[in-house]
């Protein structure tokens, strides 16, 4: 694997398929990886609020003999107090990894230029990486398989739709995208994962049509309208989103046995009914336990001694 892990485009597709198949190994015998990463240390920088990324990133560095220091947006003011240049030149003196949620993608890429040490992409404006694999996993672990799958993707063309189109390309899976006019995935994010899914069996659609988009799909994945950072936005997005909710009478147009998939957090009531996420094709909350497990093997793949991975 690449130094760092700040998109699923760093991974081949053979990579890919691999991490998949050693985070369904560590899954079923945690016990055999519990020194991985002994006596490493991660430093996790967070700019944005979480319950999950940071969870998962502080217990599997636990679970690997590990540990995780926690910095606070206030703590360290990436930006304002120091730059991301100097913040990776001091960290690698220190720590084995750095695990970065932030605003600008640009800035993930500087701190992970600035330093020798590994650097994981944990949510920035552009994308979401950890997310895309632990939700493939999940995907396969429900479905048998990535190929042949139908996965519909409805609300705001945004990062996690990105890393969702990223890892169709490298699964193999179709995708059909629909949002809202203006709202699309950005133009050089289908580019992207139309270069890497061309032999792979992915094709990907993208429509204003909502309907269009969850016909015939064997998964149904929504994310909150208004992201971290555009807050500011909610209101005039509430409206412009509203026929994209996905609610009983849009999951009757997929396939009989279709999943519903979220990121979380999720805005009940407003991009999915209570109905629908709490139902029993709703698979919301094995995507949340398995971001533990796939983040535990980047982590080892990535800071540990080969061996031991
Ligand atoms: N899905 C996700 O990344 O959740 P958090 O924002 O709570 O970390
Ligand atoms: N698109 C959301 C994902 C949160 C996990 C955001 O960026 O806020």
């Amino acid at each position: 694997m690449k130094k760092d892990f700040l998109s699923i485009r760093d991974l081949t597709t053979y990579e890919f398929g691999l991490l998949l198949d050693r985070t369904a190994e560590m899954k079923k015998h945690p016990r055999r990886f519990r020194r991985a990463l002994e006596h490493k240390i991660l430093a996790m920088i967070f700019q944005k609020p979480s319950l999950r990324t940071r969870m998962t990133f502080e217990a599997g560095m636990l679970q690997l003999g590990g540990e995780a220091i926690y910095l606070a947006p206030s703590d360290i003011q990436m930006g304002s107090r120091e730059g991301a240049y100097d913040i990776g030149k001091n960290l690698e003196r220190w720590v084995d990894g750095i695990m970065l949620r932030t605003f600008g993608h640009g800035i993930a890429v500087a701190l992970a230029e600035s330093t020798k040490i590994p650097v994981i992409n944990a949510l920035t404006d552009l994308s979401h990486p950890c997310q895309g694999m632990a939700d493939f996993f999940t995907l396969r672990e429900h479905k048998g398989s990535l190929a042949n799958l139908k996965l519909a993707y409805v609300g705001d063309g945004n990062n996690v739709c990105h890393s969702l189109m990223l890892a169709a390309a490298r699964g193999g899976t179709k995708m059909a995208v629909g949002t809202p006019a203006g709202y699309e995935p950005a133009p050089a994010m289908v580019k992207a994962a139309r270069e890497d899914g061309r032999d792979t069996g992915f094709e990907l659609t993208v429509t204003n049509d909502a309907e269009q988009a969850v016909s015939g799909a064997d998964a149904v994945y929504t994310d909150v309208w208004a992201s971290m950072g555009q807050e500011t936005e909610k209101e005039k997005r509430a409206l412009i989103f509203a026929p994209f909710q996905v609610n009983a009478r849009l999951m009757a147009l997929a396939k009989k046995d279709a999943v519903f998939m979220h990121c979380l957090p999720a805005h009940r009531g407003e991009e999915v009914t209570d109905e629908v996420i709490d139902s029993p094709n709703s698979i919301v909350y094995d995507q949340a336990e398995n971001r533990l497990h796939v983040q535990k093997v980047i982590l080892a793949l990535l800071m540990g001694k080969k061996d031991k991975t």
